[in-house]
C-alpha cells in the first residue's frame, strides 16, 4: 500500500518548524516509503506550488546545512495542499475527494492533528462523519499532539470522543520526549546490559532524581502557560514518561502493548497523595519577572518551578523517593536523570554519605551521554578517596548529529508503530497524579509559591526541601 500523511494545521509553526524538516530529512536519508504524500490543510489560501515555496524557505532554515536542492526537489513533488476548515464537513470532503484522487487505490494513511487543542473533538467528529476514519479503505492512524485534555476529566473526555471514530490501536498520542534518542537509550542501557539490573531496585538505590531544566523562559507563550502552568506542560507528560521509562520492568518483547503495559503498571504503583501531604511532598516557584511576561496576569500565581517526591509503591522500588524537578528561567537546559546508589554497607576510607556513594548519571540533553560517577583512590594522599567519572558521550562515540524526536516518531506513526506513543490508560493515570496537586495548589492548602530570580536552580526553598529529607540535588551543566 501507499502511504499518505495528512497534516491538518499545515499553516502552523510546527508543521514548518518540526514537521516537515523531519519528513525532508527522512526523505533523504531514504527511510521514508518511495513516494509517500504529504497533504497539508489549513484555512490559508495556498496553491500546491504556494505551499511548496514556503515549506522550501522554512525547510532551508530549519534544516541548515542539511538541505539540498535535488533531495529537495524530489520530496517536494509529493507535497499537496488543501485549502479548508476541518471542522467543516465540506471541506473535508472536499479533501476526500483529493485524497482519493491521488492515491488511486488503497494507502495506509495518517492524520497529523498539529491544530489547537479546542479543535481536536470537532475534528476527530468530522473525520469521522466525512468517511475518512473508515478503516475498511486502509489504516487510518491519527496522532495527536498534547494537552490530552486540561485535567482527567477532561482526558477522559477526549479519549471516549477520539475512540468513537478511531480505534485505540490507531490513535498516536505524541510525547516528543520518548522520540529522543537519549531516552530510547535508557530503555537500551537498562536491558541490553546485564550489569545494571541487578542493582535496579531498592537494596542499592537510594534515590532517584530527574531534572528538566530550561534556561528559556516563558516569552511569548504566556496567554498559554499561565492556563497550563509546569505541571500540566512538563510533569503530566515528560517528567512522568521519564520516570515510567526508569522505573519500569522489562517487557517480554518491545512490542507497542507489551512496553505500554509495563510503563502502566509504573502510575499504578504511584503512591496517592493526601490533601495535607502535598505541602511536604511538593515544591513550587515561580521566576521573577514571569507576572511581566506578554499575556500572564500581574498576580498570577502559576507556577514556572516545581519539584515533587513520588513514591513508586512495588517490589523493586519500595523505599525510593523520586525526587522530580523541572523550571522555566534556570541556570541552564539539562535534561538528567541521576541514580544515587546507596553508601557501601561499612565504610573503610571514611566517605560518611550516600553523596560520596557511586552515581549513575543519564544526560538525556543536551549533552548527551552517561557517566557513573564513582569512588577512586587520590594518588599520593593516603587513603584518600575521590568522586571521579566513567564518561560516555554521544558525540564521542558516534558520527553525525542526534536527529529530532520527530523524525523517529513520524516515521513510527507511519510503519503503525505505536511503542513510543502514550496509550489512553496511561494518560489518564498521569493525570491522576497530577490532578489533586494542582487542586491543592489552587486551593487554601496551597504551600507557598517560592519567588526565585532567573538563572539560578529554581528557588533556594528547593534546596532546603532536599535538605529536609536528608539528601541534595545534583546540579549538574
Ligand atoms: C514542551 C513544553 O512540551 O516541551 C515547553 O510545552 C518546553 O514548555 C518543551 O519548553 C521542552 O522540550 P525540549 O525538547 O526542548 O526539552
Amino acid at each position: 500500500m501507499s502511504h499518505t500523511i495528512v497534516i491538518f494545521g499545515a499553516s502552523g509553526d510546527l508543521t514548518s518548524r518540526k514537521l516537515i524538516p523531519a519528513l525532508y530529512l527522512l526523505s533523504k536519508k531514504k527511510r521514508l516509503p518511495e513516494g509517500t504524500r504529504i497533504v497539508g490543510m489549513s484555512r490559508t489560501e495556498f496553491s500546491h506550488d504556494a505551499w511548496r515555496d514556503e515549506l522550501k524557505k522554512s525547510t532551508q532554515k530549519f534544516t541548515d546545512s542539511k538541505f539540498e536542492e535535488e533531495s529537495w526537489n524530489k520530496f517536494a513533488a509529493n507535497i499537496y495542499y488543501h485549502p479548508g476548515d476541518l471542522t467543516q464537513l465540506e471541506d473535508l470532503q472536499g479533501l476526500k475527494w483529493l485524497l482519493e484522487k491521488l492515491e488511486a487505490g488503497p494507502a495506509e494513511r495518517v492524520y497529523y492533528l498539529s491544530t489547537a487543542p479546542r479543535l481536536y473533538i470537532a475534528a476527530i467528529d468530522k473525520l469521522g462523519e466525512s468517511g475518512l476514519a473508515n478503516q475498511e479503505e486502509g489504516p487510518r492512524r491519527i496522532v495527536l499532539e498534547k494537552p490530552f485534555g486540561y485535567d482527567l476529566g477532561t482526558a477522559k473526555k477526549l479519549n471516549t470522543d477520539v475512540n468513537r471514530v478511531f480505534p485505540e490501536e490507531m490513535v498516536y498520542r505524541i510525547d516528543h520526549y520518548l522520540g529522543k534518542e537519549t531516552v530510547q537509550n535508557l530503555m537500551v542501557m537498562r536491558f541490553a546490559n546485564s550489569i545494571f539490573e541487578p542493582l535496579w531496585n531498592r537494596n542499592y538505590i537510594d534515590h532517584v532524581q530527574i531534572t528538566v531544566a530550561e534556561e528559556v523562559v516563558v516569552g511569548r507563550r504566556g496567554g498559554y502557560y499561565d492556563q497550563a502552568g509546569v505541571l500540566r506542560d512538563m510533569f503530566q507528560n515528560h517528567l512522568l514518561q521519564l520516570l515510567m521509562v526508569t522505573a519500569m520492568e522489562a517487557p517480554v518483547r518491545f512490542d507497542a502493548d507489551m512496553v505500554r503495559d509495563e510503563k502502566v503498571k509504573v502510575l499504578q504503583a504511584i503512591r496517592p497523595m493526601a490533601s495535607e501531604e502535598i505541602a511536604n511532598e511538593t515544591l513550587r516557584g515561580q521566576y521573577a519577572g514571569y507576572r511581566q511576561e506578554e499575556g500572564v496576569p500581574r498576580d498570577s500565581q502559576t507556577e514556572t518551578f516545581a519539584a515533587l517526591r513520588l513514591w513508586v509503591d512495588n517490589w523493586r522500588w519500595n523505599g525510593v523517593p523520586f525526587y522530580l524537578r523541572s523550571g522555566k528561567g534556570m541556570s541552564c537546559r539539562t535534561t538528567q536523570i541521576v541514580i544515587q546508589y546507596r553508601h557501601p554497607p561499612h565504610s573503610l576510607f571514611g566517605q560518611k554519605s550516600y553523596v560520596d556513594a557511586c552515581r549513575l548519571v543519564m544526560q538525556i540533553q543536551p549533552a548527551e551521554g552517561l557517566q557513573l560517577q564513582i569512588q577512586t583512590k587520590v594518588p599520593d594522599s593516603g587513603m584518600m578517596t575521590r568522586t571521579s567519572p566513567l564518561d560516555f558521550r554521544f558525540c564521542k562515540e558516534f558520527q553525525g548529529e542526534m536527529p529530532d524526536a520527530y523524525q523517529r516518531l513520524l516515521l513510527d506513526a507511519i510503519q503503525g508503530d505505536a511503542s513510543l506513543f502514550a496509550r489512553s490508560d496511561e494518560v489518564e493515570l498521569a493525570w491522576g497524579i497530577i490532578d489533586p496537586i494542582i487542586q491543592t495548589w489552587r486551593s487554601e492548602k496551597a504551600p507557598t509559591l517560592h519567588l526565585y530570580e532567573t538563572g539560578y536552580w529554581g528557588p533556594n526553598e528547593s534546596n532546603d526541601w532536599m535538605a529536609e529529607h536528608g539528601r541534595q540535588w545534583f546540579d549538574v551543566c
